[in-house]
């Protein structure tokens, strides 16, 4: 039988630690406990919010929902006919960077440069998780969810799910229809496909005197590039990247960099360019600014920070002046990556 709580506080659900309470709660740890919770909450007409590690969410007020934590474990393998792969699944709330960790230690290449990263392994799909030159989307090959309305368990490829920047399917026309169950990705098991393209890497390997690393070898500088760079969600509230790095038209990149000739940015398909937000925001004279309790990390600007008694209102009306500077100084109008409960 599932066990519902009423008014729970989930405060330490969430890495950004702001107060908050669901008006219905449940953890569920099995496909019976989800039906018992789905069926629940269509009898009580509620809304339903699915919290995965909670790394990507800002409780601005309180759920009036059910909330459901899902706790699914469990991790196989199956080789598949190629045996320099493997076909690696993990039960939605397997910890990704405890994932990526078994990976390694197995000596499955693929998702190294992926370390460190908060939230749980069912969520890796929903944003397109990615950092220092990879995404999930080069090595994911299928999930399995379950579509709230008809109960039937659904089969999703990588084609379907529709990846984009931080970007799916399920943030789109699939919000809030499915639950994702298990995700699999496709990773090599020798001959690795090591990428140490993305700066800070080849920077960090060379400090350390590398030139051909191993995935553990990656994995050891991305965590320790996050360790310098953004702040531990278990010191310091926060969701990661709190806005995405804005898409420019060409033509209003090159307008732009007529006037900041030093802006990074990056190529993007369709004729864009990728400008780093962390650095727009910098120039907009917000980095390492507190306001009250919430502040902009003073490393990396993108990043959002709770410094202990911050409210989810305090952090959303931070963004909000952040993105009335950067438009009014740069005429670029920023999306927040992490998702808002307002
Ligand atoms: N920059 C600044 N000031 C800042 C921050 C960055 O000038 O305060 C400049 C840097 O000097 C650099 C550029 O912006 O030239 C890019 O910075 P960085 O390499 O730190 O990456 P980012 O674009 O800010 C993205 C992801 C991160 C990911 C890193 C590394 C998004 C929204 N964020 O950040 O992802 O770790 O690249 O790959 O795409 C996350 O999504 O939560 C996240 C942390």
């Amino acid at each position: 039988m599932i066990h519902i709580e009423e008014n729970k506080d989930i405060k330490e659900l969430t890495t950004f630690g702001v107060p908050a309470y669901c008006r219905f709660f449940c953890e569920i740890t099995s496909m019976q406990e989800l039906e018992e919770a789905l069926a629940f909450a269509q009898e009580k007409e509620l809304p339903i919010l699915m919290v995965g590690g909670g790394s990507n969410i800002l409780f601005a007020k309180s759920w009036e929902g059910l909330a459901i934590h899902i706790a699914l474990k469990g991790i196989r393998e199956e080789k598949p006919d190629d045996n320099h792969q493997v076909l690696v699944t993990a039960s939605a709330g397997e910890n990704w960077h405890s994932f990526v960790q078994y990976c390694i230690n197995k000596n499955y290449g693929g998702l190294e440069n992926l370390s460190l990263i908060p939230g749980n392994a069912g969520t890796s799909p929903m944003q397109n998780i990615g950092a220092y030159g990879v995404e999930i989307k080069d090595h994911f090959y299928s999930l399995k969810a379950l579509n709230i309305q008809t109960c039937a368990i659904e089969t999703f490829s990588n084609k379907d799910c529709r990846f984009g920047y931080r970007d799916s399917y399920f943030k789109n026309e699939g919000k809030n229809r499915y639950v994702i169950l298990e995700v699999t990705y496709r990773l090599t098991s020798e001959n690795h496909h090591i990428v140490t393209d993305y700066g800070s890497i080849k920077e960090e390997l060379l400090k350390q005197g590398i030139s051909e690393p191993s995935i553990k070898e990656v994995s050891e500088a991305v965590i320790a590039i996050r360790n310098n760079k953004l702040p531990n969600p278990k010191v310091t509230g926060n969701a990661g990247s709190f806005f995405k790095n804005p898409l420019l038209p060409v033509q209003q990149f090159n307008s732009l960099k007529e006037i900041y000739p030093e802006m990074p940015h990056y190529e993007a398909p369709e004729n864009q360019v990728k400008v780093p937000a962390g650095w727009l925001i910098e120039k907009a004279g917000w980095k390492g600014k507190r306001v009250g309790n919430a502040g902009v990390h003073d490393k990396q600007a993108l990043v959002l920070v709770n410094y202990g008694n911050a409210g989810g209102m305090e952090i959303y009306n931070l963004s909000e002046n952040i993105i009335r500077d950067v438009n009014k100084i740069f005429n670029i109008h920023l999306q927040r990556e992490v998702n808002i409960i307002i």
